[in-house]
């Protein structure tokens, strides 16, 4: 028997850890992933146990994702809503979901709402629900901007100085999509939720539009899938960052490989995905400022996270 050939995985709920989400479009919900990609040696099956507590109240909408799945309902009494149908459920039901329906469960019993969804990979990869058509159009113009002020950087880049661009052929980039194993907080995540800077009265339009969106943007992980001769591979571990607004707050995520590196092996996760955003911040400020070797300089705020990598490199 070949030594390559998976491998049967038995895992009980007690052993697996808890985790709890009160989310918008998702709802108030308790799950327990049993089988995923890190236990067996497929990547294209996620399964677990959802639960939807007593008396918690039902989202506004649903959310979508593109891919099909399928709920066993184990326990408890509710209601599925999907596409605005609502269907009643109990023990035995199994509802199956099609790929970009927007969705949720509410458990409407005395007891809690027990089922098991069957995604596919894919489905982790959440997309804004379709009533987010003009936030879409929004977040699209700024990842044109984005990628103009990439191209724009390289021409003034090489017009100034000839000096290689940091970003790199905007045109020729490649993604690859990674498990998130650990995201890294920054300030800008907190601001990117108040819209700090902005003036008071473009707050409800801040608010409103981020509405649909995940924060993040430092994070650490795994590829799961990379185009050919990319320089990365499936298991790979990698971290980096993800272009604003993408969300690396998640459990999957896009990124591009000149935004990305391989994870060093003497740092954990935990470390890597506390590093990019704050040590490119740092090198960016020495660089600016030509510091050079020798010189003396102050840092302040030593015990925060740019702090702290200002005084390792200095
Ligand atoms: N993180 C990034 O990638 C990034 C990127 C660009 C710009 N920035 C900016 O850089 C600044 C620091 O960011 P960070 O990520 O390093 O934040 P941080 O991890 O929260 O660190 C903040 C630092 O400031 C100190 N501090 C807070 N209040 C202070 C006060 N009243 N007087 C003196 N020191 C005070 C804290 O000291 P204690 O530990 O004693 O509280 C800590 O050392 C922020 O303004 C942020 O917007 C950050």
């Amino acid at each position: 028997m070949s030594e390559d050939k998976p491998k049967p995985v038995f895992r009980r709920v007690e052993d697996c850890e808890t985790q709890e989400w009160n989310h918008p479009h998702r709802g108030q919900v308790k799950w327990w992933e049993l089988i995923n990609g890190d236990l067996t040696s497929t990547t294209g099956i996620t399964v677990g146990i959802a639960e939807v507590p007593v008396g918690a109240s039902p989202p506004k909408r649903g959310h979508t994702h593109d891919a099909e799945e399928v709920y066993y309902f184990l326990n408890g009494i509710g209601r599925v809503h999907v596409d605005g149908v609502e269907t009643d459920v109990k023990p035995g039901t199994s509802v199956w979901i099609p790929a970009h329906a927007e969705h949720f469960c509410h458990n409407t019993g005395t007891e809690p709402l027990a089922t098991v969804p069957r995604p596919t990979l894919t489905s982790t990869v959440y997309e804004p629900t379709s009533t987010g058509i003009v936030r879409s159009l929004l977040f699209q113009i700024i990842n044109f901007i984005f990628a103009c002020t990439g191209r724009f950087m390289c021409l003034l880049r090489w017009l100034i100085s000839n000096i290689p661009s940091p970003y790199g052929e905007v045109d020729s980039r490649q993604w690859v999509l990674c498990r998130v194993y650990c995201g890294g907080v920054n300030p800008v995540d907190a601001k990117f939720l108040y819209g700090d800077k902005l003036p008071h009265f473009c707050l409800p339009l801040v608010k409103w539009f981020v509405e649909d969106r995940i924060c993040g943007i430092d994070f650490s992980g795994i590829v799961i899938e990379a185009p050919p001769n990319c320089g990365y591979t499936a298991g790979d571990p990698v971290f980096g960052t993800i272009p604003p607004f993408c969300g690396s707050f998640a459990e999957y995520v896009r990124a591009p490989t000149d935004f990305i590196n391989h994870k060093p092996n003497n740092i954990s996760f935990a470390e890597a995905c506390a590093l990019p955003l704050v040590g490119l911040t740092v090198l960016q400020a020495f660089e600016d400022n030509n510091l050079m070797a020798g010189q003396h300089v102050l840092v302040l705020g030593a015990s925060g996270g740019t702090g702290y990598c200002a005084v390792q490199l200095t």
